[in-house]
C-alpha cells in the first residue's frame, strides 16, 4: 500500500513532476526506427511524458526530435516539408535542422535575420536496437543509451515492436515484476486435461509446476542497473523451478520463461501521458538469427507480442473488452482472453487509468512490486534533494538476461542464477557466457 502522496509521485511524469524529472535523467525509447524509416519522410508526432514533439529523419539520415511549434507565429511543423536537411514550416518557409537550429527565414530581409537568433527546442537522439532513444533531461545526456542486449546483437537476431497500453505506466510495469500471477492469469482453465492441451510436453510440465505452487518464494539480487528477481516454485521431487526477471531503472524489464538456448524477451515502458504508455517490446536470440517462422509468429501476435493494427494498438483492447469469450473461459483458458500480453493488458487497464494504491492489500508474492516502488520512489525523492541517479552513468550494466532454470532445492538463488547465466545478476558478458548453462534440448512448439 502507498500513501496518496507517494502514489502521485510514482505515477506522474509530466514536466516538472518529481518522477518526470527522474525519468528525464535517462535515455528513453521514443519511437521505433522504422516509424521514421525514410530520409525526408513524413515527420512523426511523438508524445513523451506529456511533451508533444516531432520526430523526423533528414536527407542525410539523421534523426531529430524537436518541438513541433514554429517560433514565427506558432504553426504546427507536423504539416511542414521535410526537405534538404531540414523541416520547413509551410506558413512562411522558416526551416529548422535536427538540432533545432533555424537555417532559413525567407520572409525576413537578410540584415534583420542576422540579429534574430531563433531556434526550436531539440533533444539529443540516438538509434539503438531499432529504436530511437532520446534524452529529455538537463545538462547534456548521460554516458550513452542503456546497452540492452537486444541492441548489441546483429539486426537479424532481434525483433522489435511496441504496443499501446491504456493506463498509467507504473501499474503496467508492476505486472512484469509480479511473476506470481502466471499461476492464474496465463493458465489453461482448471478443467483442461493435459492430453487436450496443445502445448508441448516440456511446457506442460512447467505449467503444472506453476499451477500447483501458486505461492512462489521471492529472492532479490541488487545490481548497478536495478535488481534481479527470482521466484522459485516446487517442481518434481526436491527440485525448484526458478523464474527470474530483471528490473532495470527506470522502466525496463526482461521476461522469466526463457530456458538456456531459447529466445529472450524484454520490454521498456515509456509514458505518453499519465493515462497511456508505450511498451517497447523485443525478442532477441544471442546465438542465432531469428527464423522466418519466429518473426512471422511475433508479427501475428505471440507471447509478449500482441496482435496489433498498423497504429500499434492491440486488436483485443479495452474498447472491445479484449474480445473475452466466456465459453473459452469456462472450458479452455483461465481468462477467456486470447494472448498472454492481452491478458496482462486487460488486468493492468482494469486497475484504472491510474491505479489507487492506497486501497490495496499486499501479500508475500508482491515482494517484487514493493521493492520496485521503494527503489524508484527513493531515487526520485533523492533527486529532489539534489542527488543525481547513478544508473544512467552505467550503460554497460544493462546488458542482462533473465529466464527459467531448474535446480536442486538446496541451491540458493544466487548460485542458481550463476549456474544459469554465468553471473548471479544475469550479466550477459562474454566471461559470463563461458560458464553459463548449456542450451537445453529444444522443446517443440516454443520459440
Ligand atoms: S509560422 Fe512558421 S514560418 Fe511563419
Ligand atoms: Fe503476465
Amino acid at each position: 500500500m502507498l500513501s496518496a502522496a507517494d502514489n502521485e509521485l510514482l505515477t506522474r511524469t509530466g514536466p516538472g513532476t518529481p518522477m518526470g524529472d527522474y525519468f528525464r535523467r535517462y535515455w528513453l525509447p521514443v519511437a521505433l526506427s522504422r516509424e521514421v524509416a525514410a530520409p525526408d519522410g513524413p515527420p512523426l508526432r511523438v508524445t513523451v511524458m506529456q511533451e508533444r514533439l516531432l520526430l523526423f529523419r533528414d536527407t542525410r539520415g539523421r534523426v531529430g526530435l524537436v518541438e513541433g511549434r514554429c517560433p514565427h507565429r506558432g504553426a504546427d511543423l507536423f504539416f511542414g516539408r521535410n526537405e534538404d536537411c531540414g523541416l520547413r514550416c509551410v506558413y512562411h518557409g522558416w526551416k529548422f535542422d535536427v538540432d533545432g537550429k533555424c537555417l532559413e527565414t525567407p520572409n525576413v530581409p537578410a540584415k534583420t535575420a542576422e540579429h534574430m537568433n531563433v531556434s526550436i527546442k531539440a533533444y539529443p537522439v540516438q538509434e539503438f536496437g531499432d529504436m530511437v532513444w532520446a534524452y529529455l533531461g538537463p545538462d547534456g545526456p548521460p554516458a550513452g543509451v542503456p546497452e540492452l542486449e537486444v541492441g548489441l546483437v546483429p539486426p537479424a537476431h532481434r525483433y522489435v515492436t511496441k504496443k499501446l497500453q491504456q493506463c498509467n505506466w507504473a501499474q503496467s510495469f508492476e505486472g512484469a515484476l509480479d511473476t506470481a500471477h502466471f499461476s492464474f492469469l496465463h493458465m489453461p482453465a482448471p478443467s483442461v486435461k493435459s492430453n487436450v492441451n496443445p502445448l508441448a510436453q516440456a511446457d506442460e510440465k512447467r505449467l503444472a509446476w506453476m499451477r500447483n505452487d501458486p505461492q512462489p518464494r521471492f529472492h532479490f539480487f541488487d545490481h548497478e542497473a536495478g535488481f534481479m528477481i527470482g521466484a522459485s516454485r516446487k517442481a518434481d521431487g526436491n527440485d525448484l523451478y526458478w523464474r527470474s526477471t530483471q528490473y532495470m531503472l527506470p522502466s525496463h524489464s526482461t521476461t522469466p520463461s526463457t530456458l538456456p538456448g531459447e529466445t529472450y524477451f524484454g520490454y521498456s515502458w515509456v509514458p505518453i501521458t499519465d493515462h497511456e504508455c508505450w511498451i517497447y517490446t523485443y525478442g532477441w536470440n544471442p546465438v542465432r538469427p531469428l527464423t522466418d517462422e519466429e518473426v512471422a509468429k511475433f508479427k501475428a501476435g505471440w507471447g509478449q507480442m500482441p496482435e496489433i493494427g498498423p497504429d500499434f494498438v492491440p486488436l483485443r483492447n479495452r474498447g472491445n473488452d479484449y474480445l473475452i469469450d466466456r465459453e473459452d473461459q469456462k472450458y479452455r483458458t483461465f481468462t477467456g482472453v486470447r494472448g498472454v500480453t492481452e491478458q496482462d493488458a486487460m488486468i493492468s487497464e482494469s486497475q484504472g487509468l491510474i491505479y489507487d494504491r492506497t486501497r490495496e492489500t499486499l501479500t508475500a508474492t508482491d515482494a517484487g512490486v514493493v521493492r520496485f516502488r521503494r527503489i524508484i520512489l527513493g531515487e526520485a525523492k533523492a533527486l529532489q534533494q539534489g542527488h543525481e541517479p547513478a544508473a544512467p552513468q552505467h550503460p554497460q550494466a544493462y546488458t542482462r538476461r533473465s529466464g527459467g532454470y531448474m535446480a536442486p532445492g538446496d541451491v540458493p538463488f544466487e548460485e542458481a542464477m550463476r549456474q544459469r547465466f554465468g553471473d548471479a545478476g544475469g550479466r550477459a558478458t562474454p566471461e559470463a557466457q563461458a560458464t553459463a548453462a548449456a542450451p537445453m534440448p529444444a522443446a517443440p512448439g516454443r520459440a
